[in-house]
Protein backbone atom coordinates (compact mmCIF):
# COMPACT_ATOMS: atom_id res chain seq x y z
CA UNK A 1 0.00 0.00 0.00
CA UNK A 2 1.46 3.72 -0.88
CA UNK A 3 0.28 6.85 0.58
CA UNK A 4 -1.48 8.66 -2.25
CA UNK A 5 -0.96 12.44 -2.39
CA UNK A 6 -3.33 14.10 0.04
CA UNK A 7 -3.63 10.93 2.12
CA UNK A 8 -2.97 12.76 4.84
CA UNK A 9 -4.77 16.05 3.85
CA UNK A 10 -7.10 17.38 6.62
CA UNK A 11 -10.57 19.31 6.13
CA UNK A 12 -9.11 21.88 8.99
CA UNK A 13 -5.52 22.54 8.65
CA UNK A 14 -4.94 24.86 10.91
CA UNK A 15 -2.09 23.92 14.54
CA UNK A 16 -4.43 21.35 16.15
CA UNK A 17 -3.73 23.37 19.44
CA UNK A 18 -6.68 25.68 18.33
CA UNK A 19 -9.08 22.72 18.02
CA UNK A 20 -8.16 21.54 20.99
CA UNK A 21 -7.79 24.24 22.90
CA UNK A 22 -11.58 24.16 24.18
CA UNK A 23 -11.41 20.89 26.98
CA UNK A 24 -13.73 18.38 26.18
CA UNK A 25 -14.54 16.30 29.16
CA UNK A 26 -16.69 13.48 27.05
CA UNK A 27 -16.40 9.77 26.25
CA UNK A 28 -15.69 9.44 22.37
CA UNK A 29 -17.14 6.03 22.09
CA UNK A 30 -20.11 3.85 23.85
CA UNK A 31 -20.01 2.14 27.33
CA UNK A 32 -19.06 -1.15 25.60
CA UNK A 33 -16.39 0.09 23.84
CA UNK A 34 -14.81 1.24 26.10
CA UNK A 35 -15.39 -1.72 28.31
CA UNK A 36 -13.75 -3.73 25.17
CA UNK A 37 -10.45 -1.40 25.28
CA UNK A 38 -10.14 -2.45 29.68
CA UNK A 39 -10.41 -5.92 28.79
CA UNK A 40 -8.28 -6.06 25.74
CA UNK A 41 -5.38 -3.92 27.84
CA UNK A 42 -5.79 -6.41 31.04
CA UNK A 43 -5.59 -9.51 28.38
CA UNK A 44 -2.33 -7.92 27.16
CA UNK A 45 -1.16 -7.42 30.68
CA UNK A 46 -0.29 -3.35 30.09
CA UNK A 47 0.33 -2.96 34.13
CA UNK A 48 4.04 -1.65 33.91
CA UNK A 49 5.31 1.93 33.22
CA UNK A 50 2.55 2.90 30.56
CA UNK A 51 2.40 5.97 28.40
CA UNK A 52 -1.44 6.47 26.65
CA UNK A 53 -0.64 8.72 23.56
CA UNK A 54 -3.26 10.94 22.27
CA UNK A 55 -5.01 11.33 26.21
CA UNK A 56 -7.61 13.28 27.65
CA UNK A 57 -8.94 13.39 30.96
CA UNK A 58 -10.37 8.96 30.77
CA UNK A 59 -7.58 5.96 30.06
CA UNK A 60 -9.94 3.38 30.15
CA UNK A 61 -7.80 0.99 31.94
CA UNK A 62 -9.79 -1.32 34.21
CA UNK A 63 -6.70 -1.21 36.85
CA UNK A 64 -4.22 1.70 36.79
CA UNK A 65 -0.63 0.64 35.36
CA UNK A 66 2.34 1.13 37.89
CA UNK A 67 2.51 4.45 36.17
CA UNK A 68 0.83 5.90 33.36
CA UNK A 69 1.58 9.11 31.16
CA UNK A 70 -0.32 10.97 29.45
CA UNK A 71 0.10 12.75 25.87
CA UNK A 72 -2.32 15.34 24.56
CA UNK A 73 -3.21 18.62 23.66
CA UNK A 74 -5.64 19.78 26.52
CA UNK A 75 -3.98 20.62 29.61
CA UNK A 76 -6.95 20.54 31.59
CA UNK A 77 -8.13 17.68 30.52
CA UNK A 78 -4.94 15.59 31.19
CA UNK A 79 -4.96 16.98 34.52
CA UNK A 80 -8.24 15.51 35.40
CA UNK A 81 -6.97 11.94 33.91
CA UNK A 82 -7.52 9.78 37.31
CA UNK A 83 -5.34 6.90 36.03
CA UNK A 84 -2.54 9.32 35.31
CA UNK A 85 0.46 10.23 37.09
CA UNK A 86 2.44 12.08 35.04
CA UNK A 87 0.90 14.17 32.13
CA UNK A 88 2.97 15.99 28.73
CA UNK A 89 1.11 18.63 26.45
CA UNK A 90 2.97 17.94 23.27
CA UNK A 91 1.49 18.39 19.67
CA UNK A 92 2.87 14.94 17.34
CA UNK A 93 1.51 16.85 14.56
CA UNK A 94 4.34 19.68 14.98
CA UNK A 95 6.68 17.34 16.47
CA UNK A 96 6.59 13.75 16.48
CA UNK A 97 9.50 13.07 18.58
CA UNK A 98 8.35 12.84 22.16
CA UNK A 99 9.79 15.04 25.32
CA UNK A 100 10.66 11.25 26.67
CA UNK A 101 14.28 9.31 27.38
CA UNK A 102 14.86 6.56 24.88
CA UNK A 103 13.24 3.09 26.71
CA UNK A 104 11.25 4.89 29.33
CA UNK A 105 7.83 2.76 29.21
CA UNK A 106 6.89 -1.03 29.11
CA UNK A 107 3.71 -0.86 27.10
CA UNK A 108 2.48 2.80 24.62
CA UNK A 109 -1.79 3.01 24.02
CA UNK A 110 -3.40 4.90 21.84
CA UNK A 111 -7.51 5.56 22.00
CA UNK A 112 -9.43 6.92 19.44
CA UNK A 113 -6.65 8.60 18.16
CA UNK A 114 -4.73 7.20 15.15
CA UNK A 115 -6.43 8.81 12.63
CA UNK A 116 -5.36 12.27 13.53
CA UNK A 117 -1.63 11.23 12.63
CA UNK A 118 -0.31 13.19 9.54
CA UNK A 119 2.95 12.26 10.56
CA UNK A 120 2.45 8.61 11.58
CA UNK A 121 5.21 6.64 10.41
CA UNK A 122 7.37 9.26 12.31
CA UNK A 123 5.37 8.65 15.51
CA UNK A 124 5.38 5.10 15.63
CA UNK A 125 8.99 5.42 15.26
CA UNK A 126 9.39 7.34 18.27
CA UNK A 127 6.80 5.49 19.61
CA UNK A 128 9.39 2.47 19.58
CA UNK A 129 12.55 4.47 20.49
CA UNK A 130 10.89 5.49 24.22
CA UNK A 131 9.34 1.37 24.13
CA UNK A 132 11.80 -1.23 26.35
CA UNK A 133 12.50 -4.14 25.01
CA UNK A 134 9.40 -5.80 24.22
CA UNK A 135 7.58 -3.08 24.15
CA UNK A 136 3.92 -2.64 22.58
CA UNK A 137 2.02 -0.47 20.88
CA UNK A 138 -1.84 -0.75 20.86
CA UNK A 139 -3.72 1.67 19.05
CA UNK A 140 -7.66 1.31 19.19
CA UNK A 141 -10.40 3.16 17.37
CA UNK A 142 -14.49 2.96 16.43
CA UNK A 143 -15.64 4.46 13.68
CA UNK A 144 -16.46 7.89 15.39
CA UNK A 145 -14.07 10.86 14.89
CA UNK A 146 -13.48 14.55 14.79
CA UNK A 147 -13.75 14.74 10.74
CA UNK A 148 -12.21 18.45 9.97
CA UNK A 149 -8.92 16.60 12.08
CA UNK A 150 -8.90 13.63 10.66
CA UNK A 151 -6.76 12.27 8.05
CA UNK A 152 -8.73 12.20 4.54
CA UNK A 153 -7.80 8.95 4.12
CA UNK A 154 -9.46 7.71 7.06
CA UNK A 155 -12.76 9.48 6.30
CA UNK A 156 -12.92 7.54 3.03
CA UNK A 157 -11.87 3.98 4.43
CA UNK A 158 -14.05 1.19 6.61
CA UNK A 159 -13.23 -0.38 9.11
CA UNK A 160 -11.36 -3.11 7.56
CA UNK A 161 -9.38 -0.84 5.83
CA UNK A 162 -8.88 1.24 8.71
CA UNK A 163 -6.97 -1.99 10.67
CA UNK A 164 -4.84 -2.15 7.27
CA UNK A 165 -3.50 1.30 7.51
CA UNK A 166 -2.42 0.87 11.06
CA UNK A 167 -0.95 -1.79 10.28
CA UNK A 168 0.70 -0.32 7.15
CA UNK A 169 1.87 2.73 9.78
CA UNK A 170 3.15 -0.34 11.84
CA UNK A 171 5.13 -1.97 8.55
CA UNK A 172 6.54 1.05 6.91
CA UNK A 173 8.10 2.22 10.71
CA UNK A 174 10.09 -0.73 10.44
CA UNK A 175 10.66 -0.91 14.45
CA UNK A 176 7.70 -3.11 15.13
CA UNK A 177 7.39 -6.81 14.53
CA UNK A 178 3.85 -8.21 12.67
CA UNK A 179 0.88 -6.59 13.81
CA UNK A 180 -2.07 -7.78 14.91
CA UNK A 181 -5.50 -6.75 13.61
CA UNK A 182 -9.16 -7.58 15.67
CA UNK A 183 -12.56 -6.80 16.15
CA UNK A 184 -12.66 -6.82 19.95
CA UNK A 185 -16.63 -5.91 20.36
CA UNK A 186 -19.08 -8.94 19.24
CA UNK A 187 -19.53 -8.94 15.62
CA UNK A 188 -23.28 -8.19 15.69
CA UNK A 189 -22.71 -5.25 18.63
CA UNK A 190 -25.35 -2.69 17.97
CA UNK A 191 -23.10 -0.36 19.74
CA UNK A 192 -19.62 1.40 18.72
CA UNK A 193 -17.33 -1.10 17.12
CA UNK A 194 -13.63 -1.37 18.46
CA UNK A 195 -10.72 -2.46 16.55
CA UNK A 196 -7.51 -3.11 17.92
CA UNK A 197 -4.05 -3.28 16.04
CA UNK A 198 -0.97 -4.13 18.13
CA UNK A 199 3.02 -5.02 17.42
CA UNK A 200 6.04 -5.76 19.07
CA UNK A 201 8.85 -3.64 19.18
CA UNK A 202 11.36 -5.08 17.10
CA UNK A 203 14.78 -6.02 18.32
C1 LIG B 1 -11.06 11.58 20.18
S1 LIG B 1 -10.00 12.20 21.44
C2 LIG B 1 -9.54 10.70 22.28
C3 LIG B 1 -9.07 10.95 23.67
C4 LIG B 1 -8.75 9.70 24.48
N1 LIG B 1 -7.65 8.94 23.89
C5 LIG B 1 -9.96 8.82 24.68
O1 LIG B 1 -9.85 7.60 24.50
O2 LIG B 1 -11.01 9.33 25.05
C6 LIG B 1 -8.57 12.63 20.50
C7 LIG B 1 -7.39 13.02 21.34
O3 LIG B 1 -6.23 13.15 20.53
C8 LIG B 1 -5.42 14.18 21.02
N2 LIG B 1 -4.70 14.73 19.90
C9 LIG B 1 -5.23 15.19 18.75
N3 LIG B 1 -4.29 15.69 17.95
C10 LIG B 1 -3.12 15.55 18.61
C11 LIG B 1 -1.78 15.89 18.31
N4 LIG B 1 -1.47 16.53 17.18
N5 LIG B 1 -0.81 15.58 19.21
C12 LIG B 1 -1.13 14.96 20.38
N6 LIG B 1 -2.38 14.62 20.72
C13 LIG B 1 -3.37 14.91 19.86
C14 LIG B 1 -6.38 15.19 21.63
O4 LIG B 1 -5.79 15.87 22.71
C15 LIG B 1 -7.56 14.35 22.06
O5 LIG B 1 -7.53 14.13 23.44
Amino acid sequence: MSFPEGFFQRGDETPDNVFYAVPRLVTHIDDDAIAAVGQLYEELGIEGDVLDLMSSWVSHFRIAPRTLTVLGMNAYELERNEQATSWVVHDLNATPRMPFENETFDDVVCCVSVDYLTQPVDVFRDVARVLRPGGRFVCTFSNRLFPTKAVRAWLYSDDDEHCSIVAEYFHRSQVFGPATAALRTPPMHRGDPLYAVWAERAD
